[in-house]
């Protein structure tokens, strides 16, 4: 079931889910999947302001790009710390490491990280082409972290952070949709108008790998924050 908030915009957006966020924590919720991208920008600004403390908590992140290190300003890694981590301390944060000499070895580590932690709440972001994390169009529902070969329109859509399209990594290691619906709650942000087809693709569209996202009507427990633009085809 999938239920939908809408509100005016992405800072209205991050204000929800910074209420989701303390709700979950209030009923005991210890370990929180997260996500980077433009979406959940206003929602970590919201954390950080917040008088939460997640200093006795665990969180889990979706996707790192292959050979991207941690100091890289492109990174997932680098990306959390600087919005979240340093103003809003974890007692561990898990990343995949983009750095990892063996890819399977790397997608193992991080499956037994998942399976140690157990995801309660995960926010997600969506691509254009109603990706979740990296999984592309046609990706298995089953699977669990993997690498994966980014498409052609998610490299060019990701190209704005680098100074060149070239510079984008054609690979990235992300949790698998298997992963993402193991969690108990999932939270999905969607903001502006490019995100309008695949939120409605996901709502109203019908379940097939062709739209990752859409095997969201298939979790217990989805909430989707969408401002006015993304939510405009519902
Ligand atoms: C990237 C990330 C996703 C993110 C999506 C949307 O490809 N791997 O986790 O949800 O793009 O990004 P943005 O929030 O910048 O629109």
């Amino acid at each position: 079931m999938i239920k939908v908030i809408k509100v005016k915009d992405q800072v209205e957006g991050g204000k929800k889910a910074l209420e989701i966020f303390s709700e979950a924590k209030n009923n005991g919720v210890r370990v929180f999947g997260l996500a980077t991208g433009s979406t959940p920008v206003t929602t970590y600004e919201q954390l950080v302001k917040s008088d939460l403390d997640f200093s006795n908590d665990i969180s889990v992140n979706l996707d790192e790009y292959v050979g991207l290190s941690k100091d890289n300003p492109q990174s997932y890694a680098y990306y959390m710390h600087e919005h979240l981590f340093k103003h809003k301390p974890f007692k561990h944060s898990y990343l995949p490491n983009g750095m990892a000499k063996d890819s399977s070895l790397e997608c193992q580590r991080y499956n037994q990280i998942l399976e140690d932690n157990h995801v309660g709440l995960q926010l997600l972001g969506i691509g254009r082409n109603g990706h979740i994390g990296f999984n592309e169009p046609g990706t298995d529902i089953n699977e669990k972290t993997h690498r994966v070969a980014l498409t052609p329109s998610t490299i060019e859509a990701n190209a704005r952070f680098f100074e060149d399209e070239n510079e984008v990594p054609k690979y990235a290691y992300s949790m698998g949709i298997g992963s993402i619906m193991n969690a108990d709650a999932i939270l999905l942000e969607a903001f502006g108008k490019k995100k309008a087809q695949a939120v409605k693709a996901m709502i109203d569209g019908e379940v097939t790998p062709d739209v990752p996202a859409s095997i969201l009507q298939k979790h217990p427990n989805v909430t989707v924050i969408v401002d006015e633009e993304a939510g405009g085809l519902l």
